[in-house]
């Protein structure tokens, strides 16, 4: 699947599932939540490790750090949630927060990032870059990529090389 189809689906798929954590009844908030925040790191995660990497050129270069540091900042809500106890009062306010960021980068990455990459790449290329980005999440998503926020929130991830 072409790589910006895969991200821009995925983005609609994790406001919904945002959407439905906040409409959750206390006894399915948790278990929604994980789920939510699962999909959240893996796709930040492979973007990270692969898309932005590929898609570094002088055009999109500052979009693409302006990123990195949107990534830190949801990086660290979340693993404020993560850390969380079941029923704190703080884990609704927080949650909007996340939900208000998530929806913001979204929105950077598909208005200003996405129309430059499409000039950059090309469709072949896109499909390529699609495959492995959804391998990568794949292999990913089972090992509770939610935790890893923790590990990630002292600084931005660098703006690797594409391999
Ligand atoms: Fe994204
Ligand atoms: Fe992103």
């Amino acid at each position: 699947m072409n790589a910006i189809d895969m991200l821009t689906k995925q983005h609609r798929e994790m406001e919904q599932a945002l959407e439905a954590v906040a409409d959750a009844d206390d006894a399915s908030r948790a278990d929604l939540f994980e789920e939510a925040a699962d999909a959240l790191m893996a796709h930040v995660l492979v973007e990270e490790q692969l898309f932005y990497p590929a898609v570094k050129a002088k055009r999109t270069e500052d979009i693409l750090l302006e990123s990195l540091e949107e990534h830190l900042s949801l990086k660290r809500v979340l693993a404020d949630l993560v850390a969380l106890p079941a029923g704190a009062s703080t884990f609704e306010p927080k949650f909007h927060v996340l939900v208000e960021q998530v929806e913001h980068h979204h929105e950077e990455e598909e208005e200003k990032l996405f129309p430059k990459v499409k000039k950059l790449l090309s469709d072949d290329e896109l499909d390529a870059l699609g495959e492995s980005m959804a391998a990568a999440q794949t292999r990913l998503l089972p090992r509770e990529p939610r935790l890893l926020a923790t590990q990630q929130t002292d600084e931005a991830a660098a703006l690797g090389e594409a391999s």
